[in-house]
Order: structure tokens, then C-alpha cells, then sequence
């Protein structure tokens, strides 16, 4: 494979509207498949993972019928079974790199009265799922997985298979914050026998409790409850219960629109303010609260980005409007652990970001970075080093540190993607923002959620 060459950009101004966003994507297919009826899905994103999902939910039984329209936007229309209609799948079930997929699809299946086992591609393989695995065997699910030893550790990944049915409810605090754990909960709990209860110390994105809204399941959510934390200096943070009723049918809307993808318009916004001269308007974008920290922090840091919300019948059930940003010059800031949630997908761009800022910025308890698609930490800090980025990881106990002291402009050079879509495009746009000519080993796993990127990219090139 050639390698894909960047060379910097001038200037960037235009208007884009982007696919619809991949967390949203996947629950509308899960949950749709699960509720009585017909739900036409609008501005599907046709990328590798939310594909993964929609290739699942074939092979349990569920009709899905996908279009392209003139304007290129991907409508899909699910035939839902209700709670009980999947059907044992013929032979094991491929989810491809897509822990969205796994990690969901097993709290379904934890509710079904069969067997199926799940495979994953070469990068999911590789990551732990005992975080999942643990909660729905509590709930009765029956669950074998590849079990691998580190030391006195025992982790677990795939392929797995799942036995589930006769499921009783749970009363769960979550151990670490994350969205796919919390939503495969909340998607078993919709089959057990009474009420489950989830509660998580920091909010994670909470598009399942959104969508399970829509779709009228007995979910309510309880916020504002505050928590001692112990041994901290006496600090009091919020957390959320999720309180969930089982066997309540679900019920279609009729039709699911998908705000854009704010992890996709994350790479254009950092773009415009990096590049001199620079605004770009981007329209329909999901500002979902649980995941615009990224704008905060941005904020914070001195970008120009105004933010316009657009009133519509989707903002009662997810809340989207319009970004326009101009080019600035940014200064460091402290990113708290506790924001991490809100923008854990941006934290590879905003080290990009951080890179190009005057002084310090600091990204607190960053842990979950080394497991995602590939080591984030690792992938972005070599990368960036390569192009004369000053980035220091440091570690205390179980919490890790990225600090990065600004530079004033990055050099070009020879950089890799690891496989990983979102160190990719970070690069991209880290090469675009550089001096001199970079060179990326390979730029096609950019298709696991945004196989548009480089065409949007050029709308916006001048
Ligand atoms: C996601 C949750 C996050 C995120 C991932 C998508 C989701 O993962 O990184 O890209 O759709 O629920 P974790 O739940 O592992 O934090």
C-alpha cells in the first residue's frame, strides 16, 4: 500500500453537513428492531461499524431494507419483531471491529432464550470484556469467552458465547464510565423480571436512555444525586441512577433522524481554528450534552465557535444544532478526569489541538485511551513526537497523565495510523496544520466510522 501523503493547507472555509452520529446510528437499529413496527432511520451513516450492527440484526431475524436518497444520505427502514421476535441466528454472528456492536448486541442476547456465539476482527479481539461480561452473568445470562491471565489479573475477550433468558434484575454501580457497559445493562434489563437500577459516578453519553424514550420503555433517569467521595478532600460529584422496568413492549415513533456526528465534526472544527484565516459552518450537529465537552474545553482554551441550536421535533429526543468556527490562536488548559465521558473520542484530535496551543494542557485520567481501537496514548504520543510535539505521560496509582506543552508549529513526517481510525484522522488534520509534506502508512480504516472525511475535506479546501 502506498502511503498517504499530506501536504499543509492555506485555508479552509465552506459549509458541511456530516452522516449522522455512529453511537445514535447503532441504537436506532437495536432498538428499533426491538419495538412493534415499522421505523424509517434518517441520515444513517453507512460506515463499517454501524454496517456491523445492521448485518447483526439480519442474521437474528429483523428485515432492514436500505436506500440512498438523491441528496446521498442513507435511509433505513427496520421491521421490528417486538422484545421477543429475534430468531436463533444459522452459525456465529461477525461484528467485525465494532465494540459498539459487541458490547450492545451481548446485552440483547442476554434476554434471548438461545445461544449465539459472537466473533470479532483482529483489533476487538484484543479488548476486554469482562466490564460486560460481569454485570449480565449477575442478571443470569450464561457467558463464555476466550480468558487470558496477566499475572494475578484475569481479563476476558472474544469470541464469545451467550445462552441468556430468565433474566432477574440488578442493582449495579458501575465500576468504570463507560456508555457500552452501562447501555448493554439497560438493553438486558429491558427482558428481566422486575426493576434494574444503574448507577455510574461520571455521566457517560446516554443515547440509549434517549432512544429508549422514544420508543416509550419504562426508563427514568435520576440525576443530582450527590456522592461523598471518600478519601478525596471531602468532594461531592453527581452521580446518575438509571432505574429500568422489564417486558414493557416497545413502541416505533415511525421515523428516527440522526443529528451529525460531533466526533466527525471534531476533526473540522480543530482544522478551521489550527488553520490562519479559516471558518466553516457545520450544520445539523448532535449537542447532546454528554458529549460536547469537546466545546468546553475548546471554549476554554480560546476557540472562536458559536454554537446555534436548532429547534425541531428531534430535540426533545436528541438535541442538535449548528456549529460555525473561525480560526483562532489557543492556550493551554486543564482537562479534569471528570470531563473525560463528555469527549473521550476527541481526546486524540484535542492532543492535536493542544499541540498547537501556547502553553500547557494537561488531559487527566486518560486510562480508557489505551483500550480502545488501538492504544490512543501510545499511537497519537509517538506520531506527534515524530513531529516535534513535546508530550509527557506520567502515572500515578491506577490514573495516567498527558501532558502536552505547545509548540509553535508541528513538522511534517513519517507517521502511522496503527489501524485506528481516529489516530488517522488526527493525523490528517495534525499534517495539514504542519510544515512540510507528511506521509501516513495507511488511512483505510478511516471507513470504520467516517468513510466521508477526505471528500468532505476537499468541499472545504481552497
Ligand atoms: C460508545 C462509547 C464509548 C466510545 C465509543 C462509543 C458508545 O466507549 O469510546 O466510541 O456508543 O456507547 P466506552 O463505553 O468503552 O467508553
Amino acid at each position: 500500500m502506498r502511503p498517504f501523503v499530506v501536504r499543509p493547507l492555506l485555508h479552509l472555509e465552506g459549509e458541511i453537513s456530516l452522516s449522522g452520529d455512529k453511537s445514535i446510528a447503532h441504537r436506532s437499529i437495536i432498538v428499533s428492531a426491538l419495538s412493534c413496527g415499522l421505523t424509517r432511520i434518517k441520515n444513517f451513516p453507512a460506515n463499517k461499524d454501524c454496517l456491523s450492527t445492521v448485518k447483526a440484526f439480519k442474521k437474528l431475524g429483523i428485515k432492514i431494507r436500505q436506500e440512498s436518497t438523491r441528496r446521498g444520505l442513507e435511509v433505513i427502514t427496520v421491521f421490528g419483531k417486538g422484545l421477543r421476535g429475534l430468531k436463533k441466528p444459522k452459525g456465529p454472528i461477525l461484528v467485525g471491529d465494532s465494540g459498539t456492536t459487541l458490547r450492545l448486541l451481548l446485552g440483547v442476547l442476554a434476554g434471548q432464550n438461545f445461544q449465539t456465539k459472537l466473533v470479532a476482527g483482529p483489533s476487538l479481539s484484543q479488548r476486554p470484556m469482562l466490564r460486560v461480561t460481569k454485570p449480565l452473568r449477575m442478571m443470569g445470562a450464561k457467558i463464555k469467552a476466550r480468558v487470558k491471565k496477566q499475572g494475578s489479573k484475569i481479563e476476558e475477550y472474544p469470541p464469545i458465547t451467550i445462552r441468556g433468558g430468565n433474566l432477574k434484575p440488578i442493582a449495579y454501580k458501575m465500576p468504570v464510565a463507560s456508555a457500552q457497559v452501562k447501555s448493554a445493562i439497560i438493553l438486558a434489563a429491558l427482558y428481566a423480571k422486575g426493576k434494574t437500577y444503574v448507577t455510574e459516578r461520571v455521566r457517560t453519553r446516554d443515547h440509549t436512555e434517549r432512544m429508549l424514550k422514544l420508543f416509550r420503555a419504562d426508563i427514568k433517569v435520576n440525576p443530582s444525586t450527590t456522592l461523598r467521595v471518600d478519601g478525596e478532600r471531602s468532594r461531592t460529584i453527581k452521580q446518575n441512577t438509571i432505574v429500568i422496568k422489564g417486558n414493557k413492549a416497545l413502541v416505533s415513533p415511525g421515523t428516527v433522524t440522526i443529528p451529525g456526528d460531533i466526533s466527525s465534526a471534531a476533526f473540522f472544527i480543530i482544522l478551521a481554528t489550527m488553520i490562519p484565516g479559516s471558518k466553516v459552518l457545520i450544520r445539523n450537529v448532535s449537542l447532546n450534552p454528554s458529549r460536547t465537552g469537546i466545546i468546553g474545553v475548546l471554549k476554554r482554551m480560546g476557540a472562536d465557535i458559536k454554537v446555534s441550536s436548532v429547534k425541531c421535533q428531534l430535540s426533545k429526543f436528541e438535541p442538535m444544532g449548528d456549529i460555525i468556527v473561525k480560526s483562532s490562536s489557543l492556550k493551554g488548559t486543564i482537562v479534569k478526569r471528570e470531563e473525560i465521558p463528555s469527549l473521550i473520542d476527541e481526546l486524540p484530535i484535542l492532543m492535536v489541538a493542544a499541540c498547537n496551543a501556547r502553553g500547557r494542557t494537561v488531559f487527566e485520567g486518560v486510562g480508557e485511551l489505551r483500550i480502545k481501537e488501538t492504544d490512543r496514548i501510545r499511537s497519537l504520543s509517538s506520531n506527534l513526537s515524530k513531529m516535534g510535539a513535546d508530550i509527557t505521560v506520567s502515572k500515578a496509582g491506577s490514573t495516567e497523565k498527558i501532558i502536552i506543552q505547545g509548540v509553535k508549529q508541528l513538522k511534517a513526517a513519517r507517521v502511522k495510523s496503527f489501524g485506528d481510525h481516529r489516530t488517522a484522522m488526527s493525523i490528517v488534520v495534525a499534517g495539514l496544520a504542519a510544515v512540510g509534506k507528511s506521509r501516513i502508512d495507511d488511512i483505510s480504516c478511516i471507513n470504520k466510522s467516517f468513510p466521508d472525511f477526505l471528500s468532505l475535506l476537499n468541499t472545504l479546501k481552497h
